[in-house]
């Protein structure tokens, strides 16, 4: 990598930056409700190389150079990615010098697994090592996230910048969204995650979640709660028809993360199992955040002998997360969930 980038700027490369991908065990759509998520960094990761240049450029596998200016309004295309860190950091006070910025990603994009947050985190991490400073990954995750809802216009929560910054491989991360903490926790070898795309692309995804939030905060307004994090299942009852739904799911949702957290504490893997089926069965009926494809890969995960599976991120498209018992003979069951599904792939965990 750091060959292509003097080919391709002329300069060695003076920082690096790496952030992984993350798979979320359980707790969707919670994060903006302020609520618990339960993410865990997936092998694959984006790479980020930078040296200080004469004008700013970005270059990507895949994509030509292209001039870029955190100063100036977004582009609309991936180098928002790294602008929007960039603006995030000069507003934080940290010196931005134009940079020449490489990016090298084994990270599925489009498929719900946070390759965006990866990229900012990485761009965010970089950028500090040139700047000879350093920021806690909390806010690195909060600088990252501030960047994807003011620069690139989406209108997310901090789950995947949290996970990208702060997870640790074969951990666990139990996140408090509304104290923007996380707890690691330990993963028994007993558990065997494997996450698979179901070969659909996210579609639709934006303007659907933020109809979903929107629905969220008008639950949560009409309680007289701040966030849905502090309602509780009787209070669901009394909400009217249009987001009584939504609103069950996000509470129901967090209960599930605890009780998955003391599940993966007590080495229960039946347990946890039956708390993911839930979580997506909840993301189907009550939070309406699946599709056919979706459904189909998660029945045929649990019927070739999950524990438990479910969609994993925004929905509409992307991975499902399965746990396999520890007796599982994998290339059987991989044999019987790809003949029901064709279209799906295996993501490297
Ligand atoms: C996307 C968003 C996250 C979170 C998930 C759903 O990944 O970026 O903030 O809301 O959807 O849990």
């Amino acid at each position: 990598m750091r060959s292509t980038f003097r080919e391709a700027f002329g300069c060695e490369a003076e920082a690096e930056g790496r952030a992984p991908a993350r798979v979320n065990l359980i707790g969707d759509h919670t994060d903006y409700a302020e609520g618990f998520c339960l993410p865990m960094p997936l092998r694959c990761e984006t790479r980020v190389l930078m040296a200080r240049a004469p004008a700013f450029a970005a270059r990507s596998e895949g994509h030509p150079a292209s001039a870029f200016d955190p100063f100036g309004p977004p582009r609309g295309d991936w180098t928002d990615y790294v602008a929007g860190p960039l603006a995030e950091l000069a507003a934080a006070g940290v010196e931005v010098p134009p940079v020449a910025v490489l990016v090298a990603s084994d990270i599925p994009q489009g498929a719900g697994v946070s390759s965006s947050a990866a990229l900012e985190v990485a761009v965010i991490r970089a950028a500090l090592v040139l700047a000879g400073r350093s920021l806690p990954d909390a806010e690195i995750a909060r600088m990252a996230q501030r960047a994807e809802n003011r620069y690139c216009g989406v209108n997310c929560g901090i789950l995947d910048q949290m996970a990208s910054a702060a997870g640790r491989t074969g951990e666990a991360l139990l996140l408090d969204c509304r104290t923007g903490t996380g707890r690691l926790v330990g993963v028994p070898s007993t558990f065997r995650f494997r996450v698979v795309h179901c070969g659909e692309e996210r579609r639709l995804a934006d303007g659907a979640y933020n109809e979903r939030r929107r629905a969220v905060e008008e639950a949560a307004s009409l309680l007289g709660l701040s966030a849905l994090r502090d309602a509780v299942p009787e209070d669901v009852e009394h909400l009217p028809a249009a987001v009584r739904a939504r609103a069950r799911h996000v509470v129901t949702e967090n209960m599930r993360v605890l009780a998955a957290v003391a599940a993966l504490e007590g080495a229960d893997v039946s347990a946890f199992g039956r708390l993911m089926t839930e979580s997506h069965r909840s993301l189907a009926a009550d939070y309406e955040v699946s599709t056919p494809a979706l459904d189909r890969l998660v029945d045929a995960m649990l019927a070739a002998g999950a524990a438990g599976a479910r969609l994993t991120g925004a929905g509409f498209g992307g991975c499902a997360v399965a746990l396999l018992p520890p007796d599982t003979d994998e290339a059987a069951w991989w044999e019987r969930v790809s003949a029901a599904n064709p279209q799906a792939w295996l993501v490297r965990g």
